[in-house]
């Protein structure tokens, strides 16, 4: 669910953080960060370097079996995280979002792809790569009958396949219109072949799309649904650790792992808390995302008590807690924001005085004038999830500075308090902001989600 916030951050400071027990602390000490680059010429390279060294490895050892294969990450400056895929005969090597809150795979397709309203991700709409369908001796339209077209469409009707009463039919697999949370694509299934180093999935469904607004690039979808890439290649789990965004677009990658087959998880390493399905599965959106059951969430120690119909989703599928890489801040649902920020707003009340111009103008909030401290120090967020997972945020992950002498904290709401009940969708989004240098796991074959606190980089 890719939903970006672009803001000015305007000076970024390394950050160190040490916790103790209901506190976070943070030094600051400024350092030189890497200018941002228009293009990402190195994640190119990256994955060409990686190609060719597990390639050689593949044809020195070609009885090894495949149990897993790595694709670099990499932070973006638009607020998401990317990887390179490679489609088609001979391949053509393209950059996708990596969003674990859709599941469709596609990228920008044909000379005569356009995207609207794409030039505030720092993308030139005139030149983004596309892939040519032409030059693909493997690629192949998706037809109406064809089972993955089912994937997209669970009720599409065949009218002409079924009048024509054969076997054989021409009809096209109806185009998709996919909606994100901001912006959308459209275009037609193709099957193609996807070619990683060590291995190639023949017939894999990817969209070809032709029209999309406001898209960095294609989105690689790693949901839940039955066309997302895990999905189709099998995967028993796959994992990644999310460098810190202070290396965007910088030629700093971490790795994503794919796990296929072979080895079972180390053991020890992460804590886990079990996935949860929606409970309505007339939905097909709320089928994609990984839910979770939040427990509870606290401040310095102090449990907020958000109530338990936004932690977690209700029989008609509405509320809960998902967790999606392709969010940059995480998402409260207004109520539960609030009383997250209050509990920050009282906490920290005596030691820094709120930055009300830099709220109004950012839409964060709290911000807080750390002018002349030389630390900082505010209160631990940490969520509890079922099992007893807990994740304790580093304050890199939750507050962040806007101005030289003003942070604000990197959680944000839709802003329309007084709704009352929950509404529609998951209430808590965990985003990649929230990530950072974290390693988290998707372990499918069981069921969970396991993070760890690690350095990414
Ligand atoms: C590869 O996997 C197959 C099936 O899982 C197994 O029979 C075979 O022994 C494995 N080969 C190697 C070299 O590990
Ligand atoms: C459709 O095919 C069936 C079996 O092949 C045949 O019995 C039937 O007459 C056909 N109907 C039409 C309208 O061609
Ligand atoms: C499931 O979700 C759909 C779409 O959001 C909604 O129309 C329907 O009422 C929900 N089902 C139940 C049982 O509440
Ligand atoms: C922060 O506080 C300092 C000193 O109290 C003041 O000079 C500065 O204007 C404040 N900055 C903002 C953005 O409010
Ligand atoms: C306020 O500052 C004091 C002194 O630095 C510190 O001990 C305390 O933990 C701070 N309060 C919060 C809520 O962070």
């Amino acid at each position: 669910m890719p939903t970006f916030f672009l803001l000015p951050l305007f000076s970024i400071f390394s950050i160190f953080s040490l916790t103790s027990a209901y506190s976070t602390t943070l030094s600051l000490s400024p350092t030189a960060v890497a200018p941002p680059l228009t293009a990402n010429p190195w994640q190119k390279l990256n994955h060409l370097a990686a190609a060719s060294s597990t390639r050689a490895h593949h044809l020195k050892h070609p009885k090894s079996n495949i149990s897993a294969a790595k694709v670099p990450l990499f932070p973006r400056g638009y607020g998401g995280y990317s990887i390179s895929l490679s489609f088609g005969t001979p391949p053509q090597t393209l950059s996708f979002i990596m969003d674990t809150g859709s599941s469709l795979v596609w990228f920008p397709c044909t000379q005569r792809y356009s995207c609207s309203s794409c030039s505030f991700v720092n993308v030139d709409p005139t030149n983004i790569p596309t892939f040519i369908p032409k030059s693909s001796s493997s690629s192949k339209i998706v037809g109406c009958r064809n089972p993955k077209c089912r994937w997209i469409f669970p009720s599409v009707q065949c009218r002409d396949c079924d009048n024509k009463n054969t076997t054989a039919c021409n009809e096209l697999c109806p185009p998709y219109i996919i909606q994100y949370g901001s912006g959308s694509t459209t275009g037609l299934l193709l099957s193609e072949t996807l070619i990683f180093p060590e291995k190639s999935v023949d017939n894999f469904a990817v969209g070809c799309s032709v029209f999309s607004s406001r898209q960095p690039e294609g989105i690689a979808g790693f949901g839940r649904g039955p066309e997302s890439l895990p999905v189709q290649m099998g995967l028993k789990r796959f994992s990644y650790c999310l460098v810190s965004h202070r290396f965007d677009d910088a030629p700093v990658s971490s790795d994503l792992i794919l796990t296929i087959g072979g080895a079972a998880a180390a053991k020890g390493g992460p804590n886990y808390t079990p996935f949860r399905k929606n409970p309505n599965s007339s939905n097909p959106a709320f089928l994609d995302y990984y839910y979770v059951t939040l427990r509870k969430i606290t401040v310095g120690g102090v449990n907020v008590k958000a109530p338990y119909k936004f932690l977690v989703a209700d029989s008609a599928g509405n509320g809960g807690t998902i967790v999606d890489s392709g969010t940059t801040f995480t998402f409260m649902d207004d109520q539960v924001f609030e009383l997250v920020a209050r509990e920050f707003e009282k906490q920290v009340g005596g030691n820094y005085s709120r930055a009300m111009e830099v709220e109004k103008q950012s839409g964060l909030r709290p911000c807080f004038n750390v002018s002349g401290e030389n630390t900082i120090t505010l209160p631990q967020l940490t969520f509890h999830f079922k099992g007893g997972a807990e994740m304790n945020l580093p304050l890199a992950d939750y507050f962040s500075f806007l101005e030289d002498s003003v942070i604000c904290m990197t959680i944000v709401t839709a802003g329309n308090a007084g709704r009352g009940g929950v509404g529609p969708g998951p209430a808590i989004i965990l985003g990649n902001y929230q990530q950072q240098n974290f390693y988290m796991e998707y372990d499918l074959e069981n069921e969970r989600l396991g993070f760890q606190q690690q350095l990414c980089k």
